[in-house]
């Protein structure tokens, strides 16, 4: 996969990319990731890329042009356009999951009041990473690609990725690891029974229970065995 990411702050990036399972993926040739400075794109003498906006209001916005520049040197035929914004879609494990098949990704971070409105005619997804407005676009670009790189086969253990909160639905049942027991503080026993049958068992009433009482907005999403339907329901009479 490639991601080419614009953005006026590349320092931004500089610790994500040479950090631990991102640094190994781009070493591994899982990914590639090009930063481009949009201030190369300007058409000012002084690499100015903002303005005022139009009909008068506060900050300053990003000019269409050097965005419109940029997209069309990079873009290709199968290359997918994604808008940082607060006004995109919520952005999700599946929609991260989704993007990790693609080919090619060209993310475009916006600063200041945002971009000109002409870039919605250039782009294929609006994303948000939350309900919530940051300065800019860029740690929304670093939790998207994140999100997405770590689900590229092999860049992580399969099984982890297959196994990690969200991805089936579920939050993941809890996990321990040594000592088994600290100032009173001790690991399930079933954990240590050796018992891999009631390990599973317990494991998968555990990930229901835990969706329930921390995220129930998410069990109207999952696709549920009947197994899983079972435990939800003894769940739901135990609590009345
Ligand atoms: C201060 S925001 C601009 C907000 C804009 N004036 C509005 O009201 O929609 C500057 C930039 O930060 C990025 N940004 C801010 N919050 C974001 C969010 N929740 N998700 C994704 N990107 C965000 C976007 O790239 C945006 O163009």
């Amino acid at each position: 996969m490639k991601i080419d990411i614009i953005t006026i702050f590349p320092e931004f990036f500089d610790t994500f990319l040479k950090t631990s399972i991102i640094k190994r993926a781009i070493e591994d040739g899982f990914v590639e990731i090009e930063l481009h400075q949009l201030r190369d794109y300007s058409h000012n003498k002084h690499k100015k890329i903002d303005d005022t906006p139009y009909g008068g209001g506060v900050g300053m916005l990003m000019a269409f042009p050097p965005f419109y520049d940029v997209i069309h040197k990079l873009k290709k035929e199968n290359s997918k356009v994604i808008l940082l914004s607060p006004q995109g879609k919520l952005f999700n494990q599946k929609f991260a999951t989704e993007l990790s098949n693609m080919n090619h990704l060209i993310l475009i971070c916006g600063h200041y009041e945002g971009i000109d409105a002409r870039i919605e005619a250039l782009i294929d997804y609006e994303i948000s990473i939350g309900d919530y407005v940051l300065t800019g676009g860029e740690i929304p670009a670093m939790i998207l690609s994140d999100a997405v790189i770590r689900l590229i086969p092999k860049v992580i253990h399969q099984d982890s990725a297959a196994e990690d909160s969200l991805q089936n639905g579920w939050l993941k049942y809890p996990q321990y690891t040594k000592p088994e027991q600290y100032k009173g503080f001790k690991v399930p026993d079933v954990l240590i029974s050796g018992n891999h049958q009631l390990i599973n068992e317990w494991r998968m009433k555990q990930q229901v229970k835990k969706t329930m009482e921390k995220r129930p907005d998410l069990l109207k999403q999952i696709e549920m065995t009947e197994k899983e339907v079972k435990l939800l329901k003894e769940f739901n009479k135990n609590q009345k």
